[in-house]
C-alpha cells in the first residue's frame, strides 16, 4: 500500500494501474488543476485529461474521493480546497522520484474517500526571535500544504523584534523591527509583503493567522514607543521570556491596539486574530484580566474571531466564541485545564499544541544541534505521534476542539534549513492526527513506514528532514 501521510480514511487497492507521463495533461477546477500542473510539470488541457479535478459531491464535507483506474485518475470534492487536499494524496500516490516532476508513473488503480478530522489544522512559525523573509515563508507554505496543514499561525510579534508594518504606528518597524536573537539585524514585512503571503497562502488554501502577542512579549513595541510601557527600554536579543508589560492602566495602550487591531483585521481575509497572552508574567493577575477584557472588546469591534493563549482563559470577560490554544502538556500543568475549559464555556473551542509533543522546536534527541528542551524534551518523532488532542484536558472531547497546530519557536532556528529540519518528520504526525480518523489506530511502526516513504519524497523535493533516530525503531 502506497505511504500517504496523513492516511486516508478509506484507501482500497484495485486491478490495474494508470501510466502518466511527461505528455499527460491536468483538467477540470482551475485554480487546483494550474496547482499540480506546475508542481508535476504538466500541462493543462480538458479534452480526456489524464488526471481530472471535479467540483461535485464529497464523502464528507471537506472531503474528497480519489480513483486511479486504467483509464485515468480523478479526483471529486465539494470544494477546490478539497480538491487541494485530494491533490497531496495524488502526489503521494507516484513514485518518490516523480514526487517535484513526472515524466513516466505507474500508478496502482485505487479508490480513496476521505476528509479531515478537525476543520483547523495548523503550523505556527515564529518570525520574531528570527525573522523569515518572504520569500522563506512561501516556502514554509508550500511544505505545510504537502501535508493538508490549512492554517499557518504566523507570530508576528515579540520581545525581539516586531515584524509588520503598521502604518499609523511606524516607529514599531524601525527600531521595534531592528534585532532579532543573537544579533544580526531584524526585519520586517511591509503591508504589501504581507498582502503577498497572504494571496501566496490562499493559492495553496492555507489561511494566515495573524498573532500580536500582548501584553507581555511586547519589549519591541516599548522599545519603539516608551509610553506603551514603564519608559524607555533598549531592544533585545535574549531569550529570557516574561519581562515586559505593556502599561495596564494606560489609555493610550488601547489607542494603541485599536489602530493595530484595525490595520491587521485589514489586511486579514480569514476569521481568526491571534492576542497572545501568554506569559505575562510582568503583569499582575488583576491587571491582566483588567487587559484581556478590554483589549478583547477592543479587536472583537474589528469584525474577527480572536484567539489567544490558553492563559487569556483567565478572564470570564472574552468575547463570546474566543478560540483558546492550549500549550501546556499531555499532562495539563497547574491552571491549565481550567484555563482551556474557560474558553468552552464563553462560547468557544480549542486549538491543541501540547507542548512536550506538538513543539517543533524542542529537540528530537540530546544530540540535536538545534533546538530547546524545556517542555519536557528531547520530543523524538514517535512520541510526536502517541497524543490524542480529546485525551488531554478532561472535559474538552472532539466536539470541544477546534483543530490542531505544530508551532515553531526560532529561539535556535537561524535558516530555512534549520526551519525544515526541526518541522520534519514531526510536524507530519501532528497532521496526521489533525486529519485523519479518530478511531483509525495509532500505530507507531505502521506510521513510521509511511514516514520512510514520506522522507523519500521530501528527499525528491529538496526538503531537509531529520532522520528518525534507531531508538525509534519499531
Ligand atoms: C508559549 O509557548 N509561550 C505559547
Amino acid at each position: 500500500m502506497a505511504s500517504v501521510i496523513p492516511a486516508p480514511v478509506l484507501h482500497l487497492e484495485g486491478d490495474g494501474s494508470f501510466d502518466l507521463t511527461s505528455t499527460s495533461t491536468v483538467g477540470g477546477e482551475p485554480a487546483v488543476a494550474a496547482y499540480l500542473s506546475d508542481v508535476l510539470g504538466l500541462e493543462l488541457g480538458n479534452a480526456h485529461p489524464a488526471i481530472e479535478l471535479v467540483i461535485g459531491v464529497a464523502p464528507s464535507p471537506g472531503g474528497y474521493t480519489l480513483d486511479v483506474s486504467a483509464t485515468g485518475i480523478r479526483i471529486e470534492a465539494d470544494t477546490p480546497a478539497a480538491l487541494f487536499a485530494g491533490a497531496q494524496t495524488l502526489r503521494q500516490l507516484l513514485p518518490p522520484d516523480q514526487f517535484v516532476g513526472v515524466t513516466t508513473a505507474t500508478v496502482p488503480a485505487t479508490h480513496i474517500e476521505d476528509y479531515p478530522r478537525f476543520a483547523y489544522r495548523g503550523a505556527m512559525l515564529d518570525v520574531a526571535r528570527h525573522f523569515f523573509t518572504v520569500e522563506q515563508v512561501k516556502r514554509y507554505i508550500d511544505d505545510i500544504a504537502l501535508l493538508k496543514l490549512n492554517h499557518l499561525h504566523l507570530h508576528l510579534t515579540d520581545d525581539q523584534g516586531w515584524r509588520l508594518a503598521i502604518e499609523s504606528w511606524p516607529g514599531l518597524t524601525g527600531i521595534g523591527a531592528s534585532t532579532q536573537v543573537n544579533g544580526g539585524g531584524g526585519g520586517f514585512y511591509t503591508q504589501q509583503d504581507y498582502a503577498d503571503l497572504v494571496t501566496y497562502a490562499a493559492s495553496r488554501f492555507i489561511t494566515i493567522v495573524p498573532e500580536i502577542d500582548m501584553p507581555g512579549h511586547t519589549n519591541a513595541a516599548i522599545s519603539a514607543y516608551p509610553e506603551l510601557g514603564d519608559g524607555a527600554v533598549e531592544p533585545y536579543e535574549g531569550i529570557e521570556v516574561g519581562f515586559s508589560s505593556f502599561a495596564i492602566r494606560s489609555e493610550h495602550t488601547y489607542e494603541f491596539i485599536d489602530d493595530v487591531v484595525r490595520e491587521v483585521a485589514a489586511l486579514t481575509p480569514g476569521p481568526y486574530l491571534h492576542l497572545g497572552g501568554d506569559e505575562s508574567l510582568a503583569t499582575t493577575d488583576e491587571d491582566f484580566r483588567y487587559f484581556i477584557g478590554r483589549a478583547t472588546a477592543i479587536a472583537a469591534k474589528h469584525g474577527k474571531t480572536l484567539i489567544g493563549w490558553h492563559e487569556m482563559g483567565r478572564s470570564d470577560a472574552l468575547p463570546t466564541g474566543t478560540i483558546g490554544q492550549y500549550w501546556s502538556f499531555t499532562t495539563p500543568q497547574e491552571g491549565a485545564a481550567e484555563h482551556t475549559l474557560s474558553f468552552v464555556r464563553q462560547g468557544g473551542r480549542v486549538i491543541m499544541s501540547p507542548a512536550d509533543v506538538a513543539y517543533l522546536d524542542i529537540k528530537y534527541d540530546t544530540q540535536s544541534p538545534l533546538g530547546l528542551v524545556w517542555a519536557e524534551g528531547p520530543t523524538s518523532t514517535r512520541s510526536s505521534y502517541g497524543w490524542d488532542p480529546a485525551a488531554i484536558v478532561p472535559g474538552l472531547g472532539e466536539a470541544q476542539l477546534l483543530g490542531v497546530e505544530a508551532p515553531l519557536w526560532t529561539e535556535t532556528i537561524v535558516t530555512m534549513e534549520d526551519v525544515e529540519s526541526m518541522a520534519f518528520p514531526r510536524i507530519a504526525s501532528v497532521a496526521e492526527i489533525g486529519w485523519s480518523a479518530a478511531d483509525r489506530p495509532r500505530d507507531w511502526s505502521e506510521f513510521a513506514e509511511r514516514l520512510n516513504g514520506f522522507g523519500a519524497r521530501l528527499d525528491a523535493a529538496g526538503i531537509r528532514h531529520t532522520p528518525v533516530p534507531p531508538s525509534d525503531a519499531p
